[in-house]
C-alpha cells in the first residue's frame, strides 16, 4: 500500500470508531471511504458491530458494501441517517467541501442532508485555504442542458470541461453528465452555490457548505479531528 493510501486508511478507520451498533449509516463514495467500508465489514464479521443499515451513495459503493457483507437499506425505509462517513476532494478552514470527483455528488448531498452527523475522511493533501484552489468544481447537468450550462459556468469565470471517458461523456448513476468547472479560488462559495442552485439544467453541484460536522485528517504524523467552528 502506498503512503498516500495508508493515510486514507488511517482516516477511514478512525471514523469507524464513531459507528455504533443499531445505527443507520450513510456510506460515501471514493477511495478513502472504501477503507471505511472494509473496516465496517471487519467489525461486523468480528461481531463488534451489529444491526447496522448502510445507505449507499452510489452503485459502486452499493456493490462494494454488498460484497463485504454490510446490510443495506434505502432512504425510503430510513429517511433519517444517524451518521455518514464520506470523503472529499477539497476542504476549507470552515469545513466547507468540494465533492464529486467520483461523480456521486447528487446522492452524496442527499445523504449528507439527511444525516444527523457527517464525518468527512481525508488525507492532508485535501486541505485548502480556499475552495477551488486545488480542484475544479463538479457540476451535474441534464444532458439536454449541457451546452447552455457550460456557457453559463464560463460566464461566471470558470474554465469548463465536460467529463469524458473513452471518448464519451461520463454518465452519473442518475444518467446525468458532469461539467468540471475550474474557478480557481472561490471568493464567495455561498453566492456561487446560490447562482448554481437557480439554474434549471444544473441538477446539483459539488459545493457542500455547512454540511460537514467533523473532518478527520490523516497526516504522516498522525490523525487529527477538525470540528466546524460554531
Ligand atoms: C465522490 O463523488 C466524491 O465526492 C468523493 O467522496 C471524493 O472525490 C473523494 O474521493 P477520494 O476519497 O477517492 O479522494
Amino acid at each position: 500500500m502506498t503512503a498516500a493510501e495508508e493515510l486514507k486508511k488511517n482516516a477511514a478507520r478512525a471514523a469507524c470508531e464513531a459507528v455504533r451498533s443499531g445505527m443507520v449509516l450513510g456510506l460515501g463514495t471514493g477511495s478513502t471511504t472504501h477503507h471505511a467500508l472494509v473496516r465496517l465489514g471487519e467489525l461486523l464479521r468480528e461481531g463488534r458491530l451489529k444491526d447496522i443499515v448502510g445507505i449507499p451513495s452510489s452503485l459502486a459503493t452499493e456493490k462494494t458494501a454488498r460484497g463485504l457483507g454490510i446490510p443495506l437499506g434505502d432512504l425510503e425505509a430510513h429517511p433519517e441517517i444517524d451518521l455518514t462517513i464520506d470523503g472529499a476532494d477539497e476542504v476549507d478552514p470552515e469545513l466547507n467541501l468540494i465533492k464529486g470527483g467520483g461523480g456521486a455528488l447528487l446522492r452524496e448531498k442527499v445523504i449528507a442532508q439527511a444525516s444527523r452527523r457527517n464525518l468527512i475522511v481525508v488525507d492532508e493533501s485535501k486541505l485548502s485555504p480556499r475552495l477551488g484552489t486545488r480542484w475544479a468544481l463538479p457540476v451535474e447537468v441534464v444532458p439536454f442542458a449541457c451546452a447552455a450550462e457550460k456557457r453559463f459556468l464560463a460566464s461566471l469565470g470558470a474554465a469548463v470541461r465536460l467529463r469524458v471517458r473513452d471518448g464519451r461523456p461520463v454518465a452519473t448513476d442518475q444518467g446525468h453528465w458532469i461539467l468540471d468547472a475550474a474557478f480557481g479560488p472561490i471568493a464567495d462559495p455561498a453566492a456561487l452555490a446560490g447562482a448554481l442552485d437557480r439554474r434549471a439544467g444544473i441538477v446539483e453541484h459539488g459545493l457542500f457548505l455547512d454540511l460537514a460536522h467533523e473532518v478527520i485528517v490523516a497526516a504522516a504524523d498522525g490523525v487529527r479531528r477538525l470540528s466546524r467552528p460554531s
